[in-house]
């Protein structure tokens, strides 16, 4: 209960307006009580993916940015045609990161408000395209098992089948696999560079053959990779080929608000063609309201976000991505290096660029991530197999982070082995890191979490 309503003995629950509007500084010292106290974990540099920069700096300069346009609704292209140079511009300068931008291309892009408005928009712009072009009207997409589930809500919302084509002994989809799954009402199938579970880049260029033979879309989910994997590349490593520059692949999604460093809720879809781009587009000319056009799920949409975002690339240029991924990169081969030659109890899933999740064919691994936890630790608790994965960011870069974290490690390996076969308190819930003390939140089916998630804090 404490977990989901911290606050519920010690500051007012409103379930009424005020009467009467309280003071601003009220407001303020309110709202900055709860930032202060949950910040504190994440500048810890304890916390698995979520907080992409860290840098209090960059948050402040950004919120500056924001402040300009945050009343702005991006609608209103006549009163602030600045928004038309932000989207573009942050389009332009992701499509040339992705390599797009050849001299005879026609890719192009939108923006929505995260990774998950970004991928379900690509499955409807697929489904459009294939109802309209080849007259589909049963679709499926073909996605690896460790696709991100923002997928199959979308899915599950448009009407589409998803099938769930397993992995091979790489961990990675097995592409033959995935083509036996493929047939007539296939629309699109999709690969992950990163997936969210492992963080591993699916074989691209071997779903590129299969969509470019099945006359099919390649959608990348590089929501989470979509930008730090070029970084990592520029700085020399060898990153397995996923964007534009591989035969096939007809769509992007790469997070802004993720390793952008923007503030949360931009993305961008990013697309090979227009024409593919158009089957987004909703127009209706024929409401008493005026005519209407829109690109894309959302209708008003903030101006500061867009600002914000476009801000977060120019303040870090080419060389702040650099960087940061040569940091993130060298901090995820510590951890990497300390779990083979110093943990035999766990096994490195894959070979990891940025983010590094682990198993354990002995020890139960939720039973590792209570003593994390304990340690001040909040890891990704992974299922199918059992896993944790710690997705490195900016603040795990802090000096003395990853050695600490392996110290760690290490006394959490132990202690699992110590108590082996007691019942661990955490579990797999995805955004939550799993969450310990006997977990009152798990108590709660889990859509009946949801509903707790949108109530007043209860009274005793
Ligand atoms: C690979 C991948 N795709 C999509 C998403 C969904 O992104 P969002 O949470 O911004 O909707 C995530 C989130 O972590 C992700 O890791």
């Amino acid at each position: 209960m404490d977990e989901l309503y911290p606050y519920r003995n010690s500051t007012h629950t409103y379930s009424t307006i005020p009467d009467n509007g309280r003071s601003p500084e009220e407001v303020i010292a309110e709202v900055r009580n709860f930032a202060t106290r949950e910040d504190a974990v994440g500048d810890t540099g304890r916390v698995s993916g979520s907080l992409y920069s860290g840098d209090h700096d960059h948050y402040h300069l950004l919120t500056e940015v924001f402040e300009e346009f945050a009343h702005v609704n991006v609608l209103q292209r006549d009163m602030y045609p600045s928004a038309t140079k932000f989207e573009g511009e942050i389009i332009a300068m992701a499509l040339d990161m992705l390599h797009g931008c050849t001299p005879d291309s026609d890719a192009c892009g939108v923006i929505t408000s995260g990774g998950s408005e970004s991928l379900i928009t690509a499955l409807f712009t697929y489904r459009e395209q294939a109802a309209r072009e080849r007259g589909v009207t049963q679709p499926n997409v073909v996605i690896p098992a460790t696709a991100h589930v923002a997928l199959d809500k979308g899915a599950h919302w448009l009407g589409i089948e998803m099938r769930h084509a397993p992995l091979g002994s790489d961990h990675l989809v097995d592409v033959a696999k995935m083509e036996s799954m493929i047939d007539a009402n296939t629309i699109a199938i999709v690969g992950s560079a990163g997936n969210y579970a492992h963080g591993l880049i699916d074989p691209i260029p071997e779903l590129g053959q299969l969509a470019l033979k099945h006359g099919i879309g390649l959608h990348v989910d590089g929501c989470l990779g979509g930008f730090i994997l070029p970084w990592i590349e520029a700085n020399g490593i060898a990153v397995t080929p996923w964007d534009f520059r591989v035969p096939g692949v007809t769509s992007i999604s790469a997070d802004t608000h993720k390793y952008a460093y923007a503030l949360k809720g931009t993305s961008t879809l990013l697309y090979l063609t227009k024409t593919l781009r158009s089957y987004q587009y909703f127009t209706y000319p024929d409401w008493p309201g005026g005519l209407y056009l829109s690109p894309g799920f959302a209708g008003s949409r903030s101006g500061g976000l867009i600002a914000s975002s476009w801000a977060s690339m120019l303040l870090m240029g080419k060389q702040g991505y650099r960087d940061a991924a040569k940091e993130i990169y060298a901090a995820a081969q510590k951890i990497v290096m300390a779990i083979k030659s110093e943990i035999p109890e766990l096994e490195v899933v894959g070979d990891p660029t940025f983010l590094v999740a682990f198993t354990s064919p002995q020890l139960d691994v939720y039973l590792i991530n209570d003593e994390l936890k304990r340690r001040g630790w909040r890891m990704n608790a992974l299922q199918m197999p059992p896993g944790l994965h710690f997705c490195i960011t900016r603040p795990n870069t802090g000096p003395g982070v990853i050695e600490k974290y392996i110290e760690d490690l290490k006394a959490s390996v132990a202690y699992a082995k110590e108590n082996l076969g007691a019942t661990a308190q955490s579990g797999a819930m995805y955004g939550f890191g799993g969450t310990p003390k006997g977990n009152a939140t798990l108590s709660f089916v889990m859509s009946g979490y949801l509903d707790a998630m949108h109530e007043l804090a209860p009274t005793e």
